[in-house]
């Protein structure tokens, strides 16, 4: 059984958080078109801005006024609107501001045919055989920053790359035009610089991925997740209930999915663990120097959105089981909002054993297993796919996990060659080094918004009178006082956790209740000063982030990275140094991979993954999942 659930186009007083409908995005995006800006300006995006906090929490089952964002921008005067749209009484505050919106797809697709359609661009392909436009594809990139005269130029900026493709649905990044880069103005169309070098030969491999192109496959035996009675959870209008956990569920133009208002029902308590979890911000800058790859820096939250790029999702292929959908609302940059069917996918998924035992003296045994719900979104961007999972557990674990997929960008090169900075994955193609790194900002509430963060290290104990026998250690905890205390590193060899805590709130041991955040070991940022990306992507040089929590605070990088210069975000928020203890805290924590790209990431990478667990630490007085029913016996086959 498969539902689709579509937010309600209910009068009355809905939730302060609940999703923009499509009536409400129309509405509101007509209203900023028409509030003076000039004719011919574009929506970028537009979002719901989320009440103040203290009316949401305070929320009383009264209507809050409902306010929307739109982003536009004005092509011709170059112009960026912000416009606050309130939907109750039709008023609009506008203002603007000098920085670069996200890039729009209108763009994309012009700019793409412009670069194609530039004289000069022609005869560089022409030099290397290349004469049948039908089949090139430019990719028009976010252009970066890197403080050249033309980056300086305030001109809206696209560096584009060239691929031929083999014919129609051919894979481009297969074949792609190694040592061409056209850097061309978004708003005029005009090819202000082409970079053309030494040619390399397109690659004639199809790299083709698709069921045709793979010769005889491989069948396996079906398998079906069914759930008799139903899936165990609830929805409604962006609310989800699901046994111990509940939350709502929106999807962000920019950030793509959000949950807000994650509680866990303890008994006849319901106790806040995070007012507001998503990623806001990821960039996947690029480790090489060669000349169609030293400039890829791609923030794919800021530079275009991640709830724009959302996919529409496909029961059995995506998604597998008793699957709930939600939907989400999208506008173009004529301002007309549809629904974008399948957005989010919501399922429980059987995850092994929770907890056991085999009591060996009377041969008996406890085992419960473990179950958890599943609300992930997947997001195309380019060449790229990524999937944001989250995943919540019946003993209070939270965990956010990134599946890393789709097409790597790809490097000519001479048949055989090696070249600096990229691994070999076809006779004919490199993939250059590169990191994908994604920041995620937890909004903590554990108990409420008062919290306090400790770093915890595993630290052994020298030998002498108070470790007798040297095996001591001691788990040390460290209080992460300011903001500039609070710029962390992880450290494995320390089994290092970040521990949330609420001091006014403490548990049977008489100990303030905790999550710890458990990183995985992965590396930061590897750019070094003076590299542009640095400063643009300064939150991926900490793996974590400690702020006090203000409502403009939204985006680790800046609410508007293309283009940027750099220093928005976490280093200018964090220069004042506040404090952080025993107040409403912000955790930002960086996760990644650092990609060395193989021939198994080719054509099409299985899924790599990323991400962190939050688990409860003295949060519950004795294992949450004590109480569970043992499993029903069933479907038991002895082997043949
Ligand atoms: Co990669």
């Amino acid at each position: 059984m498969t539902m689709t659930q579509t937010a309600s186009e209910t009068v009355g007083a809905r939730h302060p958080l609940a999703p923009l409908t499509v009536t409400e995005a129309a509405t509101a995006c007509q209203l900023a078109l028409g509030s003076g800006v000039g004719r011919g300006t574009r929506v970028v995006y537009c979002a719901l801005v989320e009440p103040p906090k203290e009316a949401v929490l305070g929320w009383d089952g009264q209507a809050v006024p409902r306010e929307v964002l739109c982003v536009l921008y004005d092509r011709s005067t170059q112009t960026t609107w912000l416009v606050t749209v309130c939907l109750d009484d039709q008023s609009v505050a506008s203002r603007i501001t000098g920085e670069q919106p996200p890039i729009m797809v209108e763009e994309w697709v012009a700019n793409a045919e412009q670069i194609k359609s530039d004289p000069g661009f022609r005869a560089a392909l022409a030099r290397r055989g290349i004469t049948d436009m039908s089949c090139v594809q430019v990719d028009p990139w976010p252009a970066s920053n890197f403080g050249l005269d033309i980056d300086a130029s305030g001109r809206r900026l696209a560096r584009g790359v060239a691929y031929v493709l083999d014919g129609p649905g051919g894979n481009p990044y297969a074949r792609p035009v190694e040592n061409l880069v056209a850097i061309a103005d978004r708003d005029t169309g005009e090819v202000l610089e082409i970079f053309d070098g030494e040619p390399v030969p397109v690659p004639a491999a199809s790299g083709r991925y698709d069921a045709a192109s793979q010769g005889i496959l491989r069948e396996l035996a079906p398998l079906e997740i069914v759930q008799p009675l139903g899936p165990g959870f609830t929805t409604s209008d962006g609310c989800l209930r699901w046994g111990p956990w509940q939350m709502r569920v929106s999807m962000h133009p920019i950030e793509g999915l959000v949950l807000h208002e994650i509680c866990y029902i303890d008994g006849e308590r319901t106790r806040p663990v995070i007012y507001r979890a998503s990623m806001p911000e990821m960039v996947v800058p690029y480790g090489s120097a060669s000349p169609n790859h030293w400039w890829k820096n791609a923030f794919d939250a800021g530079d275009g959105g991640l709830g724009k790029a959302a996919n529409s999702l496909e029961l059995g292929c995506d998604c597998l089981g008793e699957i709930v959908y939600l939907d989400a609302v999208q506008v173009d940059e004529d301002g007309n909002a549809s629904t974008l069917p399948r957005a989010i996918c919501l399922h429980e998924e059987d995850y092994g054993v929770l907890w056991k035992h085999t009591d060996l003296a009377s041969g008996t045994s406890e085992v419960r297993r473990s179950r958890r719900m599943v609300v992930s979104s997947f997001a195309t961007v380019s060449n790229y796919d990524y999937g944001f999972f989250w995943y919540f557990y019946l003993d209070g674990t939270i965990a956010a996990e990134v599946k890393l997929t789709g097409i790597i960008q790809t490097q000519a090169v001479q048949p055989g060659a090696r070249v600096p900075y990229a691994n070999p994955v076809t006779p004919e193609l490199a993939g250059p080094h590169h990191q994908h790194m994604f920041c995620y900002r937890l909004d903590m509430c554990l108990d409420g918004p008062v919290n306090s963060v400790y770093e915890v290290d595993a630290m052994p104990v020298p030998q002498g009178p108070a470790n007798p026998y040297g095996n001591a250690f001691t788990a040390q905890a460290t209080l992460l006082e300011t903001e500039s205390a609070a710029q962390r590193m992880a450290a494995p060899e320390r089994a290092r956790c970040w521990k949330v805590v609420n001091h006014r709130s403490l548990n049977a041991c008489g100990e303030p209740v905790g999550y710890k955040l458990i990183p995985q070991a992965s590396a930061p940022l590897l750019a070094q000063e003076p590299a542009a990306i640095t400063a643009r992507a300064a939150f991926a040089t900490k793996h974590l982030w400690v702020t006090p929590y203000h409502a403009d605070e939204q985006r680790p990088a800046g609410d508007f990275p293309n283009q940027h210069p750099g220093g928005a975000g976490l280093p200018a928020w964090t220069a004042a140094d506040r404090p952080v203890t025993d107040t409403d805290i912000v955790l930002w924590h960086t996760v990644g991979t650092t990609h060395f790209c193989q021939p198994e990431d080719f054509p099409v990478m299985p899924c790599e993954y990323t991400g962190f667990t939050l688990k409860p630490a003295g949060f519950f007085d004795g294992n949450p999942a004590i109480d569970l029913a043992p499993p029903l016996r069933s479907h038991c086959r002895t082997g043949a």
